[in-house]
């Protein structure tokens, strides 16, 4: 076999395999999904699209979402976004988080383009999604292995510098509990895992105000670095992601 003729061999193999794997995963796949998952994945829908529509406030959305993902079965939920098979392709680095995109099978009822985005965040021990705020975004996450130790905080106000920010959440987070964020509370999030290896889903819904300009925006902070101003407030000051990831990003005890 000359060269040519092995590589055209070698690429239809490549492509029939992938194929082959996508048509099989699918398949069997969509005969997992109950009809409970089914209907759950229906109402996430309808709230994110109620948000996006401003049909709901962001607090509301983040009220019912947080209960909606601490209702699902985490089993099929795991199952419905290929949990197992999608993890196994991770790449954890030595400081910070890794993430990929996941969907869901095609639903009756879930148009194929959600929405919002659904991810899945994965960290080894000691690692963390930094502190951080964001702008014009909600998003909700739902822990699916491991314990975290979990930190919200409402934005009170922010410069290009600085950002002052209120504590409202500290807990240790276990499978099935869920956070979120938005504009309107709890802006600020972080996550630090306390066991190898530790994942999160999340839904996440951009740009919920176009006249907003500016469609999305994310500032990382430095709470250890943080000053009481009185009333429960901490200013805390920003960092730009390298910062961030070398402090945040690992644990260092
Ligand atoms: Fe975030």
């Amino acid at each position: 076999m000359d060269r040519r003729t092995f590589n055209q061999k070698f690429s239809q193999g490549l492509v029939g395999f992938a194929f082959l794997e996508t048509f099989i995963g699918q398949d069997l796949f969509a005969q997992k999904i109950s009809p409970i998952t089914n209907q759950w994945a229906r109402e996430l829908n309808t709230i994110c699209q109620d948000l996006k529509t401003q049909e709901i406030s962001q607090a509301l959305w983040q009220q019912r979402v947080e209960s909606l993902l601490q209702r699902i079965s985490l089993t099929d939920l795991m199952k419905s976004i290929d949990f197992e098979r999608v993890i196994r392709t991770m790449k954890y680095p030595d400081l910070g988080v890794t993430a990929k995109m996941v969907r869901f099978p095609r639903l009756s009822g879930v148009p194929a383009r959600t929405v919002f985005a659904k991810k899945i965040f994965g960290m080894q021990k000691g690692r963390a999604i930094i502190p951080h705020g964001h702008q014009n975004m909600a998003s909700a996450h739902l822990i699916l292995r491991g314990d975290f130790d979990v930190k919200h905080y409402d934005k009170i106000s922010e410069n290009a510098q600085e950002m002052i920010i209120k504590p409202t959440i500290l807990k240790v987070g276990k499978a099935g509990d869920a956070t979120s964020i938005s504009d309107e509370k709890d802006n600020v999030h972080w996550y630090q895992a306390l066991t190898d290896k530790a994942y999160t889903f999340d839904v996440i819904v951009f740009n919920l105000n176009p006249q907003q300009g500016k469609s999305y925006d994310i500032s990382n902070i430095d709470p250890d670095e943080g000053k009481n101003i009185g009333n429960g407030m901490i200013q805390v000051p920003k960092l730009t992601v390298a910062q961030g990831l070398k402090k945040y990003g690992k644990s260092h005890h």
